[in-house]
């Protein structure tokens, strides 16, 4: 079974999970790229804005077509309890996508991922096969391989017994 991970990462929390749970599931990466919001408070700022008033930004990428893979795992990380707006601008493209679908959310602890991944799942043809919630805490102050390689094995379980 053919897998891509797409993501979007501004600080690199997303990038660690969607890495690690590649190397995971032997799956192909494809980062989406928004050089508008890249690190710094007023971008922070300007980002909470724009995405409370859902401004889609343009996108760089990802490098891989969705429409090659089995499985497609989308990450973003919560903005203002949305999915990130570059994931919402790379959603509003209407990319390909197979019907197998997971999504990995990260978040900063002050609101719950539900509306997030809610707010995905509108969007995809397939309700998600699997979905991983991280608090950032979790990624960047401890180890969070159990999580994933956890959330791996549920993947790989499905494609067996999901066909
Ligand atoms: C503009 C902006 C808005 C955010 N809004 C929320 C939020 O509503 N709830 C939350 O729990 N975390 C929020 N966060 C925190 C991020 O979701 C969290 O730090 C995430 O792990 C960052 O992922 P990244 O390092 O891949 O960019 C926000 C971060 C940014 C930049």
């Amino acid at each position: 079974m053919r897998t891509a991970i797409i993501f979007y990462s501004r600080t690199g929390a997303t990038r660690t999970v969607a890495t690690a749970l590649a190397s995971a599931l032997d799956a192909d990466i494809g980062e989406i790229r928004c050089p508008r919001y890249r690190t710094g408070p007023l971008r922070y700022l300007i980002a909470g804005y724009n995405s409370v008033k859902g401004n889609l930004p343009s996108i760089e990428g990802p490098s891989v077509d969705p429409a090659e893979y089995d499985l497609v795992v989308i990450g973003t990380p919560v903005w203002t309890s949305h999915p990130s707006l570059p994931v919402r601008a790379y959603l509003a493209t209407k990319p390909q996508l197979p019907r197998r679908i997971a999504l990995v959310v990260t978040h900063g602890g002050h609101s719950p991922a539900e509306t997030a991944i809610a707010e995905l799942t509108a969007l995809l043809p397939a309700p998600p096969v699997g979905t991983l919630a991280l608090q950032n805490d979790r990624i960047v102050k401890e180890d969070p391989s159990d999580h994933i390689n956890a959330f791996a094995r549920t993947l790989m379980n499905e494609s067996v017994t999901g066909s």
